[in-house]
């Protein structure tokens, strides 16, 4: 269970909140998306969620547990795939997988069969091997998916997971989500595109400006398109462009 409460974020000396007075309330079960366009205080809010950033107004609850008042408790809960994956390219994908087994003390057993079991879900089993250097920036956001997991935890939090997969590293993951929040786990991510949020979610909130704006089922969003109130907000989300395509093969 996830739970905003009046969630609002100012930035240094902005006149503006980046997020503001945000309230959600997202259940065990449920996948969540959660949609806006670019600046609307998505990845702001993931911050907040995951301790990253400290609420200037309102609170964060996971389970139950208040994410400033116990952090360390908080984030054992939470399993979190952040939005760029520029990280420790000097480890193999193993090392990297075992580096945040410790973080969370993993058991070598459990680690050893959820590592194998997610590197074969994601195709990575071959690679694992290989430094993270090596990876395409597909193969990154699948490993970094493979250690949110390594601990189990019950909530699941993707930053723009399906940002510069090719379609079928997209695919495995949309389904490993699928699967989490049909086991049980909570799963909040975020995205810009309209179409994903739609085909996949139980649950859809959309962002503009730091608030949210409407929030309903995929049935409810795809109802609603034609309000004028959304419509222009709703086009701005369907641009295919907004989404840079990389191939999956691209190596640095
Ligand atoms: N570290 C920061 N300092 C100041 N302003 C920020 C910072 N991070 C984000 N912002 C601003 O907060 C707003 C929301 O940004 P962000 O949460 O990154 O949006 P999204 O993830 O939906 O694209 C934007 O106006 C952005 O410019
Ligand atoms: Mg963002």
């Amino acid at each position: 269970m996830i739970r905003f409460e009046n969630a609002t974020k100012v930035y240094g000396k902005s006149d503006r909140a980046a997020l503001d007075h945000l309230n959600l309330e997202i259940g065990d079960g449920c996948l969540y998306g959660f949609l806006g366009p670019n600046g609307a205080g998505k990845t702001t809010a993931i911050r907040l969620l995951t301790g990253a950033l400290r609420a200037t107004e309102g609170k964060i609850l996971v389970n139950g547990i208040d994410t400033a008042e116990r952090p360390v408790e908080a984030k054992r809960l939470i399993g979190f795939v952040p939005d760029s994956q520029e990280m420790y390219d000097k480890l193999t994908g193993w090392e990297y997988l075992n580096f945040m087994a410790d973080i969370f003390g993993v058991s070598a057993e459990d680690r050893k069969r959820r590592g194998e079991k997610y590197l074969e879900i994601f195709e990575m089993t071959q690679a694992a091997g290989d430094r993270i250097s090596s990876y395409s920036r597909g193969m990154k956001q699948k490993i970094a998916s493979i250690g949110a997991l390594i601990h189990n935890p019950p909530i699941w939090v993707l930053d723009e997971p399906m940002v510069g997969l090719d379609p079928r590293a997209a695919f495995l993951l949309k389904e490993e989500m699928k699967r989490r929040a049909a086991e049980g786990a909570t799963v909040f991510f975020s995205t810009h595109v309209l179409e994903v949020a739609e085909k996949m979610c139980d649950k859809v909130g959309i962002i503009n400006q730091g608030k949210l704006i409407m929030e309903g089922s995929p049935e409810d969003l795809i109802a609603r398109r034609g309000d004028a109130s959304l419509e222009e907000l709703f086009l701005e989300l369907t641009d295919k462009d907004q989404e840079s395509p990389k191939e999956e093969d691209e190596r640095k």
